[in-house]
């Protein structure tokens, strides 16, 4: 049964990709242009899910997981369908519910029932993107995993919903997060196949934030993705902030460089700056507070805040760097 089954959905992985490598080579060809980097874990990704596999990304927010999966099933052609992991997160809300007010005039029917994320994707050959699912509560979790390995379910007063070949489960979860979330049993992690993506370089960065903001000064992409990065390396930080916040701190210190008539340096990136105007970094600041106050997580057991530690890193940013680099 076992091994019919496995059969089965590899013969599933091939229908979707075509009968030789090719194809999933020209896939991924196309996929890369939709990124910055991340070669690796895109030919990871798009093997496992080629192979009929299902898959869990583990890795902090902002790290390009929903960017590749995007990228995937546009260039494939099929829905991404994504649903978050939490609490409320039942079987029911996964699978769907009749609509409570047909249901009183007409009875229970397939006709009146409003399918939800899992059945959406099985239906449509989508991929079922589950976010953060060790939040999900253990009955959901277990809903799931039939699906998984049946690529089938039975729903009452529905029937057998038959998932179409393409159907996939990806499945993400942050490895810093341990609020709320549910210890997830070996047979769930039996299941999936596991690929890890942790930040990018700094380069890369630079790149994803220069292409997400247009922006035409190097130096405030490189100002950016700096401050953001050092969020990262502080012992007084749990978590720092993820390119997101770079994106935003660039975004931010333009329009306020524009309302107040700072020019934006023109400098090269990634030399330390020669010499930068004061009411150029106090815009940096100003949109670093904006920016990333909300998205660094303190070290509970500590008596800074969020404001405190960006001030300290901006400060190492423009402060010391150039006297640093700048030998004589
Ligand atoms: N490798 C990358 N190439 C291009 N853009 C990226 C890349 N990684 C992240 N981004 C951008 O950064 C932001 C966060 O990425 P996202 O894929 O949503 O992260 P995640 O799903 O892991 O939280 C998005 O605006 C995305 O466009
Ligand atoms: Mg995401």
């Amino acid at each position: 049964m076992a091994t019919h089954e496995d059969d089965d959905r590899f013969v599933t992985g091939r229908r979707v990709t075509g009968d030789d490598g090719a194809s999933v080579r020209a896939v991924r060809a196309r996929v890369a242009r939709h990124l910055v980097g991340r070669a690796r874990e895109l030919d990871l990704l798009l093997a496992a899910v080629a192979a009929g596999r299902d898959v869990l990304l583990e890795g902090p927010p902002g790290t390009s997981k929903s960017t590749l999966l995007r990228a995937i099933t546009a260039e494939w052609g099929i829905p991404l369908v994504f649903v978050e992991g939490n609490a409320d997160l039942t079987p029911t809300r996964l699978v769907g519910h009749h609509d409570p007010a047909r249901v009183l005039r007409e009875d229970y029917s397939p006709d009146n029932f409003v399918p939800g994320p899992l059945v959406d994707a099985m239906r449509t050959g989508g991929f079922l993107y589950l976010e953060e699912f060790n939040r999900a509560p253990e009955d959901t979790l277990n809903t799931l995993l039939t699906a998984m390995a049946e690529r089938r379910l039975a729903v009452p007063r529905v029937g057998v919903i038959e998932a179409l070949p393409s159907f996939r489960v990806i499945a993400s979860m942050n490895p810093y997060d341990n609020v709320g979330t549910t210890r997830l049993s070996t047979s769930v992690h039996d299941r999936l196949c596991r690929l890890a993506v942790d930040y990018q370089d700094a380069e890369a960065e630079r790149g994803i934030v220069g292409r997400r903001t247009g922006l035409e000064s190097p130096r405030l992409v490189a100002d950016a993705v700096a401050l953001t990065r050092s969020t990262r390396e502080r012992e007084d930080v749990r978590q720092g902030s993820s390119v997101r916040g770079a994106i935003d701190t660039a975004l931010v210190a333009a329009q306020l460089a524009a309302m107040r008539g700072v020019p934006l340096p023109d400098e090269p990136s990634v030399a330390p700056p020669r010499w930068l105007s004061e009411e150029y970094t106090a815009v940096v600041l100003d949109a670093v507070l904006l920016a990333l106050s909300g998205r660094i997580f303190l070290d509970e057991t500590l008596e800074t805040t969020p404001e405190a530690v960006l001030r300290e890193i901006w400060e190492d940013h423009f402060l010391l760097q150039p006297a640093a680099a700048d030998p004589g």
